[in-house]
């Protein structure tokens, strides 16, 4: 079992350290997010899954850990099983994310891709670099986390 302050972890903190005591990102432990996560717990787990695997091969961390953090920066909007709410929202809500994220930190193109496109093919953006396509994935597979409630199991050191 790793402890606290395992490599990756003290690396993670570093690219994304000023981000998440924003209070923009902290606001984001009020909204649920796939009915048994909140969206900072959700945005939290996806950007440290992001990271590490960004980690392993040699992928962009600090583009991956930032904007995997970013990636579902809005607040309001309750969770729904409507499929017409879903829909709705899985085609505006990374614009609505990345607006805000400009207003946190400066984003580049490959960046501001990364954001725009993680809910492909439900969006208009599609994934340009390898970096976006892990978060476009990775985002996918903690929403089955989420729902799941497995969250907190795989969490590590939530700020
Ligand atoms: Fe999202
Ligand atoms: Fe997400």
């Amino acid at each position: 079992m790793e402890n606290c302050c395992s490599t990756w972890q003290v690396e993670f903190s570093y690219q994304v350290g000023d981000l998440l005591y924003a209070p923009e990102v902290q606001a984001l432990h009020n909204f649920p997010h796939h009915h048994r996560a909140s969206r900072y717990d959700h945005a939290l787990l996806v950007a440290q899954l992001s990271f590490r695997v960004a980690r392993t091969f040699g992928l962009d961390c600090r583009a991956t850990a930032r904007c995997s953090l970013l990636h579902d920066l809005y607040s309001g909007c309750k969770d729904s099983s409507s499929p017409f709410f879903f829909l709705r929202h899985a085609w505006t809500h990374p614009k609505r994310a990345l607006k805000n994220a400009q207003t946190l930190t400066y984003l580049t193109g490959k960046e501001q891709n990364i954001i725009a496109s993680h809910m492909w093919p439900m969006c208009k953006a599609l994934p340009k670099s390898r970096e976006a396509w892990l978060v476009n994935v990775v985002d996918s597979f903690v929403a089955v986390i989420d729902v799941l409630g497995w969250n907190h199991m795989i969490l590590r050191s939530k700020p």
